[in-house]
């Protein structure tokens, strides 16, 4: 049976004492499953403290395209490798639209991650407007064909893809399970085209422990990226578990 990955995206969220008790709770479980949170940059050294023994994994959940230089803000994938990361996010929605990431910048960091041998969380997704004029399934392809260019099949292979749709990230909308089985079983074919093996595919959108049985039931889909339902011990715990008890 395949390992379904539950991976919390914490956004701008808690504070460093709610994020130890947190990560004190995950390390006491043992989940069958894989299971880490994306933490805040300035949590990354508490994250690699704190779970560098165990069997939770955590992430970065941003990072920049350059090694180094005057980008007052940002950090490089050579700062990032002291904290060794299991994951770095990339092309996240919030990222793409509050931050203006454009197609050629996810490219840009998506190499960069790879080259410095991180194994990124690539995010994609059609907006509300794109799903109800029919383009979904256009927008998947060309957001994932934009973002995977010029890299190498041996290097796509170590991409976890995550499709979210926009109009369902933190909005209480999720997807039904048949509508992100369709698109994710659609983007794996997409990405098929450009690797030899088969790609790893999230779902993402007010993933919560109610719809959480259906969603990760489905054939195609490899586990959930989980925002708002990942931000407290007893909520993400609880998907987790229901993770834990499909894959049994
Ligand atoms: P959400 O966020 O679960 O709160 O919708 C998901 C995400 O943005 O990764």
């Amino acid at each position: 049976m395949k390992k379904l990955y539950l991976i919390g995206n914490l956004k701008m969220n808690l504070t460093k004492t709610e994020l130890e008790t947190f990560f004190d709770k995950l390390v006491a479980k043992q989940y069958k499953n894989i299971a880490g949170l994306c933490v805040p940059s300035v949590y990354l050294n508490t994250a690699y403290d704190l779970l560098k023994n165990s069997c939770i994994k955590y992430g970065a959940q941003n990072v920049h395209y350059e090694k180094n230089g005057a980008f007052t803000g940002e950090i490089s994938t050579t700062m990032l490798k002291d904290f060794a990361p299991n994951w770095v996010l990339v092309g996240h929605s919030e990222r793409r639209a509050m931050f203006y990431e454009s197609d050629e910048v996810v490219n840009k960091k998506l190499k960069a991650i790879l080259q410095a041998g991180f194994t990124p969380i690539l995010c994609f997704g059609e907006t509300l407007e794109e799903r109800k004029s029919g383009q979904e399934k256009k927008i998947v392809h060309d957001q994932l064909l934009s973002a995977l260019k010029d890299i190498p099949n041996q290097l796509i292979e170590k991409i976890i893809f995550a499709y979210e749709p926009i109009w369902a990230i933190g909005t209480g909308m999720t997807a039904s399970s048949e509508q992100a089985e369709e698109i994710i079983k659609y983007a794996k074919k997409v990405v098929a085209g450009l690797s030899s093996s088969d790609a790893i595919m999230l779902y993402g959108g007010s993933l919560n422990a109610n719809n959480a049985n259906e969603i990760l039931q489905k054939p195609s889909i490899d586990g959930g990226l989980i925002g708002g339902a990942s931000l407290n011990f007893k909520d993400f715990d609880a998907i987790i578990q229901i993770a834990d008890s499909i894959t049994n």
